[in-house]
């Protein structure tokens, strides 16, 4: 074992096979090979047919020191059931690009190559790093991909949210590969490299998490954001793949490290949380702690604001869409409990109990984040869940405990005889 640069810790002789699909992104597995190899990660690569008009095998044979595998009728290679060879011999799968084309193979059991075969014969974990047009990414088909992968227990990072090579702008984005080994990193050392757990009582439940602040553009430079550090959204991300859910978290910008078992999306603005949050229903809960900004700019500068003798620029603002409410609000796809948390600088309660009432959402969570309450990037804090019935305060605990003591209210919720036999 040793430590890397970045504080995490890597098992050496670690192996994983790398599927490279055929999508713009194909040329960041340069550099993921390339910084796996630094980490004493051996990478098997096995390009698609359309992976190879994007990179050449040799680029890749030369960067991994191996040889690269194309052909699912290779002849030397099948003499020894190469794909199955393939699968035994690494500790993980790792799919960069997961192309919308690979994701819908894979989630339909379809094996026409050699890739798609490898990810059916597998029984090893395998990570896939999204990356496709963003409406590639929004339609309904790969939307049922994801949510039938994820069902699987294949692990996924990213896409992130942002320009694209094609010109649009939104999710879709191949996660950086900074993160795509933090994720191998994870996949590899933690217990998300074993199968999905199947116990525990969120078991089988879908929960979706908003955390973190959002960023609203004014020009290339400048930005409108909040204090929020994301803290407490990502505590309860992990709290609730303890208890066996499978959990998507959708983080606006914090430097925060991606819990493990949990899938993550990285967004910037209220527009891209909106977007990614609602591309996850249909989901069974849904617990909104992001601080998402109300407003974002009329317009966005293409260019850098200069200061000028004309006097001060105005800065025109318009309404973001509201998340919370909306996902309360969705019809046949509502998730069965939503819950809001409202941040109150003063009348904690009654604003907050103002807030469920207008979102419409079944609990919120209050916290103080006066000067007093000083709850914004802390580790402790203190919170009242306010539902319909009843209010409880849990006083100066940590964000870890005010996840645990949430949760045991959603399990109970969901099922009473689980809490009591704990
Ligand atoms: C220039 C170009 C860029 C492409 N980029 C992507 C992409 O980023 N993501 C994606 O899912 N498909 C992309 N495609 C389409 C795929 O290449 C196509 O669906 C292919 O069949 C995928 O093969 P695979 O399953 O081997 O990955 C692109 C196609 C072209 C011509």
């Amino acid at each position: 074992m040793r430590q890397t640069s970045k504080g995490k810790i890597v098992t050496k002789h670690k192996s994983i096979t790398l599927l490279i699909g055929g999508g713009i992104a194909a040329y960041k597995c340069l550099e993921l090979i390339r910084r796996l190899s630094d980490l004493g990660i051996q990478t098997t690569p096995v390009l698609t047919k359309a992976g190879t008009e994007f990179v050449t095998p040799l680029s890749v044979a030369t960067l991994a020191g191996a040889q690269v595998h194309s052909d699912l009728f290779d002849l030397k290679n099948e003499t020894e059931i190469g794909h199955i060879q393939l699968s035994r011999q690494s500790d993980l799968l790792v799919v960069a690009p997961a192309t919308a084309d690979l994701m819908a193979k894979a989630a339909n059991g379809l094996a026409n190559d050699l890739a798609s075969t490898l990810l059916l014969a597998t029984d090893k974990p395998v990570l896939m790093a999204p990356a496709m047009n963003v409406r590639m990414w929004e339609h309904a088909a790969t939307r049922r991909n994801f949510k039938t992968l994820k069902d699987d227990g294949i692990l996924f990072v990213g896409p992130g949210s942002g320009p694209m090579a094609c010109g649009e702008t939104g999710p879709g984005r191949m996660a950086e590969v900074e993160e795509i080994i933090g994720a191998i990193q994870e996949a590899l050392l933690s217990k998300i490299s074993s199968p999905k757990l199947t116990t525990g009582p969120l078991a089988g439940k879908s929960v979706l998490i908003t955390a973190g602040p959002t960023h609203e553009p004014i020009d290339p430079v400048r930005y409108i954001a909040n204090r929020s550090s994301g803290k407490q959204g990502f505590a309860i991300a992990q709290a609730a793949v303890d208890l066996g859910a499978d959990v998507t978290l959708i983080a606006g910008p914090c430097a925060l490290e991606t819990p493990r078992g949990v899938t993550r999306i990285d967004v910037e603005s209220a527009l891209d949380m909106f977007e990614a949050a609602t591309a996850q229903l249909p989901c069974d809960i849904a617990i909104c702690t992001a601080a998402v900004a109300d407003w974002r700019t009329q317009s966005l500068a293409s260019q850098k604001m200069k200061k000028s003798d004309t006097g001060l620029p105005v800065l025109e603002l318009t309404e973001n869409p509201d998340i919370l409410k909306t996902l309360s609000a969705h019809g046949p796809q509502r998730p069965s409990l939503v819950i809001g948390f409202a941040a109150e600088t003063e009348n904690i309660i009654e604003h907050a109990r103002a807030k469920r009432e207008t979102k419409q959402c079944d609990w919120i969570v209050a916290n103080d984040v006066s000067a007093k309450g000083d709850v914004f990037g802390n580790d402790q804090t203190t919170i009242h869940i306010i539902s319909d019935e009843d209010l409880i305060t849990f006083e100066n605990i940590s964000k870890k405990e005010a996840s645990n003591a949430l949760l045991r209210r959603v399990v109970d919720m969901i099922n009473p005889a689980q809490v009591a036999a704990q």
